[in-house]
């Protein structure tokens, strides 16, 4: 497949501008760049979802023109997106399925062969636990994400993009994911791999193209690139990785949490957070990180436990008691819970601050706006205006907006649930200062997080969970590596 100078350009926005892209049967093209280069726009001009202003598509030599999903399913490409949109009341077979159903003679669905075939694809893609008839509803990302590449594979197509697959996978279901591909590749499939994952890039690539700010900067094998140079291109700059530093921290409890335990899930946690702490949850995908706070925050009930705030012994039952100690959630599922589709930048960042801007009984926007806009200028957020809606910007800038949100809100306590999940290595960095600035100031921050190398740089200490236990604490992150944190949790 071949894209010849694609141009798009958007209401105020240039997105993409003059880019060639192409792909070779059996390589594995790695797409990278900031938040807000373009690389979903031009999957979606690829998948025939947007339209390009300028430029051309071509499979195997012929000009093809894609003006709908529809269109570049037939010409062989399929797009497994950056949010999952399978059918949860439907059942695998019928997702795999959707649209391109198998019927018999007399036009009737073929229930028995359409299930066979699924059971086949599912075999391919190593799915051995689920049957093509279980319902989709409340499979794991993973499973779901196969399920659509299964679809692609169902209609015939050899061309599969990938839009930041990785962000929602535990390390083995990434492994697995690899390995699948690995083997669809020999069997002539060719993938777009999008990821801000700069070391998945390496490991599983055979080429790599970078955007910045809607253009092609550079395109290379993968052998003949690092990740310091890939990141020098993505930002037109050196980008300082974070390095620990050691912050004072007065003896001063704020909270304590005796004994948590809820069924399965996780067992009689204890653990302590100082004021002006920056505390750190290392763990896998899966070790009970996310149910331990959703419990401590009255989202879920726990079987057992104390908690103590300043001293004092409280009873949280639900999140409104939460909020009222002053204790702020942000929460991983952000994106889908979090958004105001249809409502501008600025009032989605200030939501739950507005009353900090109401004169007279009237938003005073002039202020308002003052603040938002020291967030897009801090967190460099890439939109047109303050006024552009939300749901217009990139998928990691929205992500940024929703954070600084809660750096406005400035809770006393605020637990925050993989911060950094789909925003770039440059950003990553800015969000962490941030943070470091606000506990600085008096607040006192948790993090969740599975990207271990930016807890042990930005954490004054560490609690290390797996499979709903605590395997320990990092007292001085200082000299740790990520292996030494994947042995604790493991031993
Ligand atoms: N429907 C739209 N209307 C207006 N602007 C848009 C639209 N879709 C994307 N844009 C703009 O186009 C630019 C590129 O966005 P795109 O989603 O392609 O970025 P991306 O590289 O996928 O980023 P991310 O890593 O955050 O997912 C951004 O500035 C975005 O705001
Ligand atoms: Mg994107």
């Amino acid at each position: 497949m071949r894209a010849t100078g694609i141009t798009k350009d958007f209401p105020g926005t240039r997105a993409l501008e003059d880019v060639d892209f192409d792909l070779l049967e059996g390589e594995v093209h790695a797409l990278v760049g900031e938040n807000g280069a373009g690389k979903s726009t031009l999957m979606n001009i690829l998948m025939g979802i947007y339209q390009a202003n300028k430029g051309q598509i071509s499979i195997q030599g012929k000009i093809v023109q894609v003006k709908n999903p529809g269109d570049a399913l037939r010409c062989g490409v399929g797009l497994v997106p950056q949010e999952l949109n399978l059918i949860p009341e439907l059942s695998v077979a019928e997702n795999i399925f959707m649209g391109n159903e198998i019927k018999n003679g007399a036009g009737a669905i073929d229930w028995k062969r359409m299930n066979t075939e699924a059971d086949k694809l599912l075999k391919k893609l190593h799915i051995r636990d689920i049957q093509p008839e279980n319902m989709t509803k409340g499979l794991s990302a993973a499973f779901q994400q196969l399920i659509s590449i299964a679809r692609i594979l169902a209609s015939g197509s050899q061309i599969i993009i990938l839009d930041e697959p990785t962000a929602s996978l535990t390390n083995r279901e990434t492994d697995n994911l690899f390995s699948i591909m690995k083997e669809l590749k020999k069997e002539g499939c060719s993938f777009i791999f999008i990821t801000h994952h700069l070391d998945e890039v390496i490991h599983i690539s055979d080429r790599v193209t970078i955007l910045r700010d809607g253009r092609r900067v550079h395109e290379c094998a993968t052998k003949d690139i690092t990740i310091e140079k890939m990141i020098y291109y993505m930002a037109n700059q050196k980008v300082a990785m974070m390095e620990h530093m050691k912050r004072d921290i007065p003896d001063e409890i704020m909270l304590r949490v005796n004994g948590y335990t809820r069924g399965n899930e996780f067992r009689d946690i204890s653990f302590s957070v100082r004021k002006r702490e920056i505390f750190g949850i290392a763990g896998l995908v899966g070790a009970g990180r996310t149910e331990l706070i959703n419990a401590i925050y009255g989202l879920t009930k726990k079987d057992s436990g104390t908690l103590e705030l300043n001293g004092k012994p409280v009873e949280i039952r639900v999140p409104t008691d939460a909020m009222k100690l002053g204790i702020g959630y942000v929460t991983e599922e952000r994106r889908k819970l979090g958004i105001f589709a249809e409502l501008p930048v600025d009032i989605n960042m200030m939501m739950p601050s507005l009353k900090k801007f109401y004169k007279h009984r009237m938003i005073h926007y002039g202020q308002l706006d003052k603040s938002a806009e020291n967030y897009v200028k801090k967190l460099s957020i890439k939109t047109t205006s303050l006024d552009t809606l939300i749901k217009y910007l990139s998928g990691g800038n929205q992500q940024k907006v929703i954070i600084a949100r809660w750096l406005e809100k400035q809770s006393n306590l605020l637990i925050l649930d993989e911060p950094t999940r789909g925003i770039d290595v440059r950003s990553k960095g800015e969000i962490y200062q941030l943070i470091r600035g606000m506990a600085d100031e008096g607040k006192t921050i948790i993090i969740i997080s599975s990207e271990t190398d930016e807890l042990l740089a930005v954490c004054d200490r560490i609690m290390v969970m797996h499979e709903g236990n605590c395997k320990g604490f990092i007292e001085d992150p200082e000299g740790y590596d990520r292996e030494e944190v994947l042995k604790m949790a493991l031993r």
